[in-house]
């Protein structure tokens, strides 16, 4: 029987009790679909901290290089300072586990309430591809005259022709995957930010009429496609961007999707021998720890997406028709406490159905 290794770092507030289901919901399908998972937990984020004063150890790093995916809750702390713990855990992991990737679906599952109320499944449906290592989050930059009325700020953003390309092969690939409309949409700023976005923009068409020629190209600046995402989602396939952008774009994708109860996302190292990193795109909801009336169901999409990228196909997909028929049929509400059943009914719902489907 095929085994994965998974390392599990369940980490703040309600981050345990969202992986607990979807922990359940991947032993019921690793059951049905004939695979075996081998967990370790890890107990990394605000509580270890504030006890020890360690984030993300460079030994647990090289540990978590062993496993075949790592599967993540939430990290965040309300009495700790923002910025360490994301910096220390979430974007360390990223960068020293070299997750180039940051993939995000938007898909509106049935019977989700979306502000987007004439628009359904059928138009809210499309993937976004964000570059995860480099662009402004790569900490380079400094002050001058730190704390004096002529104080300068730099942070500039890194974009360099080797990450760029890898990224936007990946984003042609999974597009060609897809197979939905072929359609890869280029999300920049070519009219201002001259030069990140012209190597961009470069590198997109260069490779494309190269190697992708099956794959149409679009490229909208990043407003406009803020617009569009709202009034027109339908016509998204698949959309690269930079990081900064990335971060923004798929917050505004995940609440036309319905909002922080369903988005999950992939950090992925799609390279041989990678680990990718999969999460739900909450925070760790501190008010609600413990209470059982957290959704579970963003983390439970976030397994699904480990299924799908460890090429368990046909777990990932029972598991979101799973998602898919408790959207429609059984939630009252996506938002905690007002889903009509409790977090574990959630997750014992999901993992019934998917072992049905599967
Ligand atoms: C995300 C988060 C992180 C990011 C934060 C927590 C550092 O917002 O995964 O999108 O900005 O990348
Ligand atoms: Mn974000």
């Amino acid at each position: 029987m095929k085994k994965y290794n998974v390392a599990v770092v369940p980490g703040d507030g309600t981050g345990p009790e969202v992986v607990n289901e979807g922990v359940k919901v991947l032993e019921a399908v690793g059951n049905s679909c004939g695979f075996e998972l081998n967990l370790e937990y890890f107990d990394f984020g605000g509580e270890r901290y504030k006890k020890t004063g360690e984030t993300l150890p460079d030994s647990a790093v090289e540990e978590f290089k062993k496993f075949d995916a790592i599967y993540l809750g939430a990290i965040g702390h309300p009495e700790v300072k923002p910025g360490i713990l994301e910096k220390g855990i979430l974007l360390k992991m990223r960068f020293m586990l070299d997750q180039y990737i940051n993939l995000r679906p938007v898909k509106l599952y049935p019977g989700v309430w979306t502000p987007l109320k004439d628009k359904g499944p059928e138009e809210v449906d499309f993937v976004v591809v964000r570059e995860n290592t480099e662009g402004l989050y790569c900490g380079t930059g400094g002050f001058l005259k730190e704390g004096t009325a002529d104080e300068v700020a730099i942070q500039t953003s890194v974009n360099t022709r080797k990450g760029v390309e890898r990224c936007l092969r990946f984003a042609y690939e999974y597009t060609r995957r897809r197979n939905k409309d072929k359609t890869l949409n280029l999300c920049g700023k070519t009219n201002v930010l001259t030069y990140a976005f012209d190597l961009w923009e470069r590198t997109f068409h260069e490779i494309g009429e190269q190697d992708y020629s099956d794959i149409k190209r679009e490229y909208t600046h990043v407003d406009a496609t803020c617009m569009w995402m709202v009034k027109n989602p339908e016509w998204f396939d698949v959309i690269v961007t930079d990081n900064m952008f990335g971060d923004i774009i798929t917050d505004l994708g995940a609440m036309i999707q319905g909002g922080m109860g369903i988005a999950a996302g992939g950090n992925l190292n799609p390279d041989p021998g990678g680990v990718s990193m999969f999460e739900p795109i909450g925070g760790s909801a501190p008010k609600y720890t413990g209470k059982n009336i957290i959704n579970p169901l963003a983390a439970i999409c976030a397994a699904q997406m480990m299924l799908d990228i460890l090429g368990e196909e046909k777990a990932a997909k029972a598991v979101e028709q799973a998602v898919m028929k408790v959207t429609a049929d059984k939630l009252e509400s996506l938002s905690a406490k007002k889903m009509g059943y409790s977090t574990s009914e959630v997750g014992d719902m999901v993992a019934e159905y998917a072992v049905s489907f599967s």
